[in-house]
């Protein structure tokens, strides 16, 4: 099979297609022929060797954690899945013609594959960090960096649950956050003050990693209210940094329950075919992809 892969860290020029041998799903799993593969800023980071140091991996490896496709292999002890069923979930090295999922739910109806595989990692961490903020029904939840794939996920979740939110993102993406019901305002000088002005805060997620933990926990007043994803500093100021994936077993579920009501719909900035796993790369770093971004197998 055809599957990107790279043998040194670096730039996105060690990524290549090349011919691999054909995963296959053991106990408690499922293989996949994938038909799209989700771009998750996770993917370069990987790439770069940025976690070898506290979860290193051997080289040669693949990338890529979500996949949307057709079952092809059913492992022992699972139920509830047939081969020829469209799914979409989480494995690893998704970036290839076939792959392995250890969690998986079917695709609902009207779902492209394309948008399918957009979801499981991002919705994933959504609801994981949106719970570990504490944020009720009737409070206003701030998300610094809300146009990416996480802020999407997060805005439309908390819509759903009748919180409000606070976004803020690039200018060109003002209307993006508007139309997912949150309140917006742009990043850079003056923007707590910015903040203020459209109401009081209970709880915040930086979601972008761009030095505002202080910040956040004055506008919160509770460091305890404040969860970073992309900022490692964060402890130093009191604050969760949240990076335990794999923590809401039911995010499947819960992703499913929300796309058939018509509660989600987070957009595919762009898909790339497999071979170009490297310019996807190129754009993802470029920090500002509105949604996701999709490589098409
Ligand atoms: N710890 C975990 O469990 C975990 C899980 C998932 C992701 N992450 C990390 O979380 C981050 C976000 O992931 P993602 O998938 O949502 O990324 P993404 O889709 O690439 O989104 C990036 C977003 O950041 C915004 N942004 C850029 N500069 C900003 C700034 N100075 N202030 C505020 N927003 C800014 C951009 O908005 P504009 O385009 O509007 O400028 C863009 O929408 C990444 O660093 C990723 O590695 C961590």
């Amino acid at each position: 099979m055809k599957k990107v892969s790279f043998a040194e860290f670096g730039g996105p020029d060690v990524l290549h297609l090349i011919d691999a041998d054909e995963p296959h799903a053991g106990p408690g799993r499922i293989r996949v022929a994938v038909r799209a593969a989700g771009v998750n800023p996770f993917d370069w980071r990987v790439r770069e060797g940025q976690f070898q140091g506290t979860h290193p991996i051997e080289l040669p490896s693949g990338l890529g954690l979500d996949a949307a496709g057709v079952v092809d292999e059913v492992g022992e002890g699972v139920e509830g899945v047939e081969v020829g069923d469209r799914v979409f979930g989480e494995g690893s090295s998704t970036y290839a013609e076939f792959a392995v999922l250890s969690a998986w739910a079917r695709m609902p109806e009207g779902l492209t594959f394309e948008e399918a595989a957009g979801y499981p990692s991002v919705m994933e961490t959504a609801l994981r960090v949106i719970g570990e903020t504490g944020v009720r029904a009737g409070q206003t939840l701030l998300v610094s960096g809300a146009s990416g794939g996480v802020g999407s996920a997060v805005l439309q979740i908390a819509r759903d649950r009748g919180i409000t939110v606070i976004g803020t993102a690039g200018a060109a993406n003002q209307d993006y956050l508007r139309g997912l019901g949150a309140l917006a305002t742009t990043y850079g000088e003056g923007w707590a003050e910015r903040v203020r002005r459209l109401g009081r805060v209970d709880a915040a997620l930086d979601l972008a990693g761009s030095g505002v933990i202080r910040e956040l926990v004055e506008l919160t007043g509770d460091p305890q209210r404040v969860v970073s994803i992309a900022d490692l500093g964060a402890p130093e100021y009191g604050v969760r940094f949240s990076g335990v994936a794999g923590s809401v077993p039911d995010a499947l579920a819960e992703t499913v329950r929300l796309l058939s009501r018509g509660r989600l719909h987070i957009p595919v900035e762009k898909s790339y075919p497999l071979a170009e796993a490297a310019a996807a790369h190129i754009d993802s770093q470029a920090g500002h992809t509105r949604g996701r971004r999709v490589l098409i197998v």
